[in-house]
Protein backbone atom coordinates (compact mmCIF):
# COMPACT_ATOMS: atom_id res chain seq x y z
CA UNK A 1 0.00 0.00 0.00
CA UNK A 2 1.22 3.88 -1.00
CA UNK A 3 0.09 5.46 2.20
CA UNK A 4 -0.73 2.90 4.97
CA UNK A 5 1.78 0.72 7.07
CA UNK A 6 0.22 -2.34 8.83
CA UNK A 7 2.41 -4.01 11.93
CA UNK A 8 1.37 -6.82 14.50
CA UNK A 9 2.84 -6.79 18.00
CA UNK A 10 1.41 -10.46 19.65
CA UNK A 11 -2.02 -9.60 19.21
CA UNK A 12 -2.15 -5.91 18.98
CA UNK A 13 -1.78 -4.64 15.15
CA UNK A 14 -1.26 -0.81 14.51
CA UNK A 15 -2.15 1.00 11.59
CA UNK A 16 -0.63 4.37 10.49
CA UNK A 17 -1.89 6.52 7.99
CA UNK A 18 1.64 7.28 6.41
CA UNK A 19 1.63 10.27 3.97
CA UNK A 20 3.64 12.53 6.20
CA UNK A 21 4.27 15.17 3.33
CA UNK A 22 0.69 16.26 3.38
CA UNK A 23 0.25 15.91 7.02
CA UNK A 24 -1.29 12.43 6.21
CA UNK A 25 -4.07 14.21 5.05
CA UNK A 26 -6.76 11.63 3.73
CA UNK A 27 -7.26 11.66 -0.46
CA UNK A 28 -8.93 8.89 -1.86
CA UNK A 29 -6.41 6.92 -1.91
CA UNK A 30 -5.56 7.01 1.32
CA UNK A 31 -9.13 5.91 2.70
CA UNK A 32 -9.21 2.89 0.03
CA UNK A 33 -6.22 1.98 1.20
CA UNK A 34 -7.99 2.05 4.75
CA UNK A 35 -10.83 0.08 3.88
CA UNK A 36 -8.68 -2.49 2.48
CA UNK A 37 -6.37 -2.69 5.64
CA UNK A 38 -9.16 -3.36 7.59
CA UNK A 39 -10.65 -6.30 5.04
CA UNK A 40 -6.79 -7.90 5.78
CA UNK A 41 -7.18 -7.81 9.93
CA UNK A 42 -7.05 -11.13 11.08
CA UNK A 43 -9.59 -11.19 13.38
CA UNK A 44 -8.97 -14.72 15.06
CA UNK A 45 -4.98 -13.44 15.92
CA UNK A 46 -5.65 -9.47 16.15
CA UNK A 47 -7.82 -7.96 19.66
CA UNK A 48 -6.77 -4.48 19.71
CA UNK A 49 -5.88 -2.07 16.74
CA UNK A 50 -4.22 0.95 17.22
CA UNK A 51 -4.87 3.76 14.91
CA UNK A 52 -2.17 6.63 14.79
CA UNK A 53 -0.42 8.95 11.57
CA UNK A 54 3.23 9.14 10.77
CA UNK A 55 5.80 11.54 11.63
CA UNK A 56 5.78 13.25 14.54
CA UNK A 57 3.79 16.44 14.21
CA UNK A 58 0.89 15.24 12.48
CA UNK A 59 -2.01 12.52 13.46
CA UNK A 60 -3.98 13.45 10.05
CA UNK A 61 -4.47 16.93 8.74
CA UNK A 62 -8.03 16.16 7.69
CA UNK A 63 -9.56 15.70 4.00
CA UNK A 64 -7.37 16.20 1.54
CA UNK A 65 -8.45 20.33 0.63
CA UNK A 66 -6.37 20.03 -3.06
CA UNK A 67 -8.73 17.17 -4.06
CA UNK A 68 -11.56 18.75 -2.48
CA UNK A 69 -11.38 21.83 -4.25
CA UNK A 70 -12.56 21.36 -8.01
CA UNK A 71 -15.49 18.65 -6.42
CA UNK A 72 -18.77 18.72 -8.15
CA UNK A 73 -21.95 19.02 -5.64
CA UNK A 74 -22.40 15.18 -6.50
CA UNK A 75 -18.76 14.66 -6.36
CA UNK A 76 -18.32 16.42 -3.01
CA UNK A 77 -21.48 14.33 -2.04
CA UNK A 78 -19.93 11.40 -2.98
CA UNK A 79 -16.70 12.01 -1.12
CA UNK A 80 -18.33 12.36 2.36
CA UNK A 81 -20.07 8.88 1.79
CA UNK A 82 -16.74 7.20 0.95
CA UNK A 83 -15.28 8.66 4.41
CA UNK A 84 -18.42 8.27 6.28
CA UNK A 85 -18.42 4.58 4.94
CA UNK A 86 -14.84 3.88 6.12
CA UNK A 87 -15.22 6.00 9.28
CA UNK A 88 -18.11 3.70 9.92
CA UNK A 89 -16.51 0.09 9.10
CA UNK A 90 -13.61 1.52 12.14
CA UNK A 91 -16.39 2.14 14.51
CA UNK A 92 -17.76 -0.94 13.84
CA UNK A 93 -14.89 -3.30 13.54
CA UNK A 94 -15.68 -6.08 15.86
CA UNK A 95 -11.99 -5.30 17.69
CA UNK A 96 -11.49 -2.30 20.01
CA UNK A 97 -9.67 0.65 18.13
CA UNK A 98 -7.42 3.00 19.93
CA UNK A 99 -6.64 6.36 18.23
CA UNK A 100 -3.38 7.39 19.34
CA UNK A 101 -3.51 11.44 18.52
CA UNK A 102 0.19 12.17 17.52
CA UNK A 103 -0.12 15.92 16.62
CA UNK A 104 -2.51 17.92 14.74
CA UNK A 105 -6.23 16.20 14.46
CA UNK A 106 -8.21 18.74 12.17
CA UNK A 107 -11.43 17.90 10.34
CA UNK A 108 -11.31 14.46 8.89
CA UNK A 109 -8.72 13.79 11.41
CA UNK A 110 -10.92 15.05 14.35
CA UNK A 111 -13.89 12.97 12.46
CA UNK A 112 -11.29 9.67 11.96
CA UNK A 113 -10.46 10.14 15.60
CA UNK A 114 -13.82 9.98 16.90
CA UNK A 115 -14.65 6.80 14.62
CA UNK A 116 -12.40 4.86 16.99
CA UNK A 117 -13.42 3.38 20.12
CA UNK A 118 -10.83 5.03 22.97
CA UNK A 119 -8.66 8.50 22.61
CA UNK A 120 -5.20 9.30 23.20
CA UNK A 121 -3.22 11.98 22.77
CA UNK A 122 -0.19 13.32 22.67
CA UNK A 123 0.19 16.82 24.74
CA UNK A 124 1.27 18.54 21.26
CA UNK A 125 -2.22 17.58 19.95
CA UNK A 126 -4.50 19.88 18.02
CA UNK A 127 -8.25 19.76 17.46
CA UNK A 128 -10.45 21.51 15.57
CA UNK A 129 -13.40 21.40 12.77
CA UNK A 130 -12.35 24.26 10.72
CA UNK A 131 -14.20 23.03 7.62
CA UNK A 132 -16.19 26.58 7.68
CA UNK A 133 -13.55 28.33 6.86
CA UNK A 134 -13.11 26.26 3.87
CA UNK A 135 -16.36 26.90 3.04
CA UNK A 136 -17.84 23.35 3.95
CA UNK A 137 -19.34 21.48 6.46
CA UNK A 138 -17.97 18.95 8.33
CA UNK A 139 -17.92 16.02 6.23
CA UNK A 140 -17.02 12.51 7.32
CA UNK A 141 -18.96 12.29 10.90
CA UNK A 142 -18.28 15.41 12.25
CA UNK A 143 -21.55 16.98 12.90
CA UNK A 144 -23.05 13.88 13.93
CA UNK A 145 -19.84 12.76 15.94
CA UNK A 146 -18.75 15.50 17.79
CA UNK A 147 -22.20 16.62 19.38
CA UNK A 148 -22.80 12.93 20.36
CA UNK A 149 -19.35 12.75 22.01
CA UNK A 150 -18.76 16.50 23.42
CA UNK A 151 -22.73 17.21 23.68
CA UNK A 152 -24.48 19.84 21.05
CA UNK A 153 -23.35 23.00 22.63
CA UNK A 154 -19.47 22.03 22.69
CA UNK A 155 -19.68 20.73 19.39
CA UNK A 156 -21.79 23.63 18.01
CA UNK A 157 -19.09 26.33 19.22
CA UNK A 158 -16.22 24.14 17.85
CA UNK A 159 -17.69 23.72 14.36
CA UNK A 160 -19.58 27.39 13.83
CA UNK A 161 -16.32 29.25 15.05
CA UNK A 162 -13.65 26.05 13.36
CA UNK A 163 -11.62 27.35 16.75
CA UNK A 164 -8.82 25.07 17.06
CA UNK A 165 -8.16 23.55 20.75
CA UNK A 166 -5.22 22.08 22.66
CA UNK A 167 -4.78 18.46 23.95
CA UNK A 168 -5.82 19.73 27.64
CA UNK A 169 -8.90 21.42 26.38
CA UNK A 170 -9.97 18.01 24.61
CA UNK A 171 -9.19 16.67 27.57
CA UNK A 172 -11.53 18.60 29.78
CA UNK A 173 -14.42 18.55 26.94
CA UNK A 174 -14.25 14.72 27.29
CA UNK A 175 -12.85 15.05 23.47
CA UNK A 176 -10.10 12.44 24.26
CA UNK A 177 -9.91 10.12 27.47
CA UNK A 178 -6.44 11.07 28.35
CA UNK A 179 -3.28 13.02 27.35
CA UNK A 180 0.56 11.88 27.46
CA UNK A 181 4.15 13.51 26.73
CA UNK A 182 4.75 13.16 22.96
CA UNK A 183 7.27 10.45 23.46
CA UNK A 184 5.43 8.39 26.10
CA UNK A 185 1.62 8.00 23.57
CA UNK A 186 2.65 4.84 21.64
CA UNK A 187 4.02 3.11 25.03
CA UNK A 188 0.78 4.00 26.50
CA UNK A 189 -1.31 3.35 23.16
CA UNK A 190 0.35 -0.40 23.58
CA UNK A 191 0.07 -1.03 27.37
CA UNK A 192 -3.67 -0.30 26.78
CA UNK A 193 -4.14 -2.39 24.08
CA UNK A 194 -2.19 -5.15 25.60
CA UNK A 195 -4.62 -5.13 28.42
CA UNK A 196 -7.65 -4.87 26.06
CA UNK A 197 -6.17 -7.97 23.91
CA UNK A 198 -5.38 -10.05 27.22
CA UNK A 199 -9.26 -10.45 28.15
CA UNK A 200 -11.93 -12.64 26.51
CA UNK A 201 -12.29 -11.71 22.73
CA UNK A 202 -16.03 -12.36 22.49
CA UNK A 203 -17.05 -10.47 25.26
CA UNK A 204 -14.68 -7.27 24.93
CA UNK A 205 -16.43 -7.94 20.70
CA UNK A 206 -20.04 -8.11 22.37
CA UNK A 207 -19.41 -5.18 24.91
CA UNK A 208 -18.25 -2.90 21.80
CA UNK A 209 -21.36 -4.10 20.11
CA UNK A 210 -23.99 -3.82 22.66
CA UNK A 211 -22.38 0.01 23.57
CA UNK A 212 -22.69 1.38 20.05
CA UNK A 213 -26.00 -0.50 19.13
CA UNK A 214 -27.28 0.42 22.36
CA UNK A 215 -26.40 4.32 21.88
CA UNK A 216 -28.76 4.65 18.83
CA UNK A 217 -32.42 3.00 20.12
CA UNK A 218 -34.55 4.28 23.32
CA UNK A 219 -33.33 2.57 27.02
CA UNK A 220 -35.63 -0.41 26.75
CA UNK A 221 -34.36 -1.35 22.98
CA UNK A 222 -30.82 -0.82 24.24
CA UNK A 223 -31.34 -3.09 27.43
CA UNK A 224 -32.64 -6.15 25.40
CA UNK A 225 -29.24 -5.24 23.15
CA UNK A 226 -27.09 -5.84 26.41
CA UNK A 227 -29.26 -8.71 27.11
CA UNK A 228 -28.56 -10.63 23.70
CA UNK A 229 -24.74 -9.47 23.80
CA UNK A 230 -24.78 -10.79 27.52
CA UNK A 231 -26.05 -13.95 26.69
CA UNK A 232 -24.15 -14.49 23.90
CA UNK A 233 -21.28 -14.87 26.15
CA UNK A 234 -22.51 -17.66 28.09
CA UNK A 235 -21.19 -21.51 27.04
CA UNK A 236 -18.23 -20.16 25.41
CA UNK A 237 -14.54 -21.64 26.38
CA UNK A 238 -13.69 -17.88 27.23
CA UNK A 239 -16.71 -17.95 29.94
CA UNK A 240 -16.45 -21.40 31.41
CA UNK A 241 -12.47 -20.95 31.48
CA UNK A 242 -12.61 -17.35 33.03
CA UNK A 243 -15.30 -18.25 35.85
CA UNK A 244 -14.11 -21.52 36.84
CA UNK A 245 -10.45 -19.61 36.86
CA UNK A 246 -12.03 -17.72 39.46
CA UNK A 247 -13.67 -19.73 41.56
CA UNK A 248 -10.22 -22.12 42.12
CA UNK A 249 -8.66 -19.05 42.24
CA UNK A 250 -6.82 -19.55 39.55
CA UNK A 251 -5.07 -17.24 36.48
CA UNK A 252 -7.35 -17.74 33.35
CA UNK A 253 -4.45 -20.54 31.35
CA UNK A 254 -5.76 -18.94 28.25
CA UNK A 255 -8.48 -17.27 26.72
CA UNK A 256 -9.36 -18.61 23.20
CA UNK A 257 -11.83 -16.11 21.17
CA UNK A 258 -13.91 -19.83 21.15
N1 LIG B 1 -5.07 18.66 2.65
C1 LIG B 1 -4.06 18.71 1.77
N2 LIG B 1 -2.80 19.05 2.09
C2 LIG B 1 -2.57 19.39 3.37
C3 LIG B 1 -3.57 19.38 4.33
C4 LIG B 1 -4.88 19.00 3.94
N3 LIG B 1 -5.91 18.90 4.82
N4 LIG B 1 -3.03 19.78 5.51
C5 LIG B 1 -1.75 20.02 5.27
N5 LIG B 1 -1.44 19.80 3.98
C6 LIG B 1 -0.15 19.95 3.30
C7 LIG B 1 0.17 21.41 3.03
O1 LIG B 1 -0.49 21.84 1.85
C8 LIG B 1 1.66 21.37 2.89
O2 LIG B 1 1.99 20.87 1.63
P1 LIG B 1 3.18 21.58 0.77
O3 LIG B 1 4.40 21.37 1.59
O4 LIG B 1 3.16 20.81 -0.51
O5 LIG B 1 2.82 23.02 0.65
C9 LIG B 1 2.06 20.30 3.91
O6 LIG B 1 0.89 19.53 4.17
C10 LIG B 1 2.55 20.88 5.21
O7 LIG B 1 1.56 21.76 5.68
P2 LIG B 1 1.86 23.28 6.14
O8 LIG B 1 3.04 23.82 5.39
O9 LIG B 1 0.59 24.03 6.05
O10 LIG B 1 2.29 23.03 7.66
P3 LIG B 1 2.12 24.04 8.87
O11 LIG B 1 2.88 23.44 10.00
O12 LIG B 1 2.46 25.43 8.47
O13 LIG B 1 0.56 24.02 9.22
C11 LIG B 1 -1.57 22.99 9.60
C12 LIG B 1 -0.03 22.84 9.68
C13 LIG B 1 -2.04 24.04 10.59
C14 LIG B 1 -2.14 21.64 9.97
C15 LIG B 1 -1.98 23.39 8.17
O14 LIG B 1 -1.36 22.52 7.24
C16 LIG B 1 -3.44 23.35 7.92
O15 LIG B 1 -4.18 24.24 8.35
N6 LIG B 1 -3.93 22.28 7.21
C17 LIG B 1 -5.30 22.16 6.83
C18 LIG B 1 -6.16 21.73 8.03
C19 LIG B 1 -7.60 21.69 7.64
O16 LIG B 1 -8.21 22.67 7.28
N7 LIG B 1 -8.19 20.48 7.73
C20 LIG B 1 -9.58 20.26 7.39
C21 LIG B 1 -9.70 19.85 5.96
S1 LIG B 1 -11.37 19.83 5.39
C22 LIG B 1 -12.01 18.34 5.92
O17 LIG B 1 -11.36 17.57 6.60
C23 LIG B 1 -13.39 18.07 5.44
C24 LIG B 1 -14.07 16.92 6.04
O18 LIG B 1 -14.61 16.98 7.12
C25 LIG B 1 -14.21 15.69 5.26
Amino acid sequence: MEYILYETKGAVATITISREKALNALNSTVLTELGQVLDNVDQNEIRCLILTGAGEKSFVAGADIGEMSSLTKIEGEAFGKKGNDVFRRLETFPIPIIAAINGFALGGGCEIAMSCDIRLCSDNAIFGQPEVGLGITPGFGGTQRLARLVGAGMAKQMIYTGRNIKADEAFRIGLVNAVYPAAELMEAAEKMAAGIAKNAPIAVRNAKKAINDGLDVDMDTALVVEEKMFGACFETHDQVEGMTAFMEKRKVEAFLNK
